[in-house]
């Protein structure tokens, strides 16, 4: 039993390395140049927790963008499809003000924010702004924080299960 299991696996990640090495492969998925593999479909809405939930349960992470050629390629490759607000996996939940990646805990080293942001907790009206979105505010793409509760769209990161690593 555990034999086959290994020689089940071994199949599945050999299947799996060859989709990675096509650009666009047959699962919907799109590796970026800088090796970065995501849904090739922007989906839901939901808020900020459902997404990162959707995109667990589906073997993915909520998009984690790590580097700046990472996020050039992002918006290389999807910012015509970004037309209003899009769900990432940034939050600074626990942290005020410190932004760090839901899929990894590692702190943000990008910082192509809005101008203004990100704008924290309003400590006036009490409105908490911890979870990031990608924001095409009239062409402009950049991130901003905003109320998790709130329902956007939303991009996933594939996760390969056989290299136990993101992307
Ligand atoms: C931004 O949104 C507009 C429509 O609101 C869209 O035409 C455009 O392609 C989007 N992306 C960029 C990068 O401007």
């Amino acid at each position: 039993m555990k034999q086959l299991q290994t020689i089940l696996q071994i199949l599945l990640c050999f299947s799996l390395a060859v989709s990675l090495a096509n650009p666009v492969n047959k699962d919907g998925l799109v590796t970026l140049k800088s090796g970065k593999v995501v849904s090739r479909n922007i989906v839901g809405p939901a808020s900020w927790y459902d997404a990162v939930k959707d995109c667990k349960s589906q073997g993915f992470e909520l998009l984690t963008i790590e580097t700046e050629q990472e996020w050039t390629d992002i918006l290389d490759y999807f910012g015509p499809d970004i037309t209003n607000r899009i769900w990432i996996g940034g939050t600074d939940l626990g942290n005020e003000l410190n932004f760090y990646w839901i899929s990894s805990g590692t702190p943000f080293e990008i910082s192509s924010w809005h101008a203004g942001e990100p704008s924290g907790n309003n400590p006036t009206n009490g409105i908490k702004e911890d979870c990031v979105h990608i924001w095409n505010r009239t062409g402009i793409l950049a991130m901003n924080d905003a109320p998790c509760e709130l329902v956007y769209p939303y991009m996933c990161e594939f996760y390969d299960i056989c290299a136990r690593r993101l992307y």
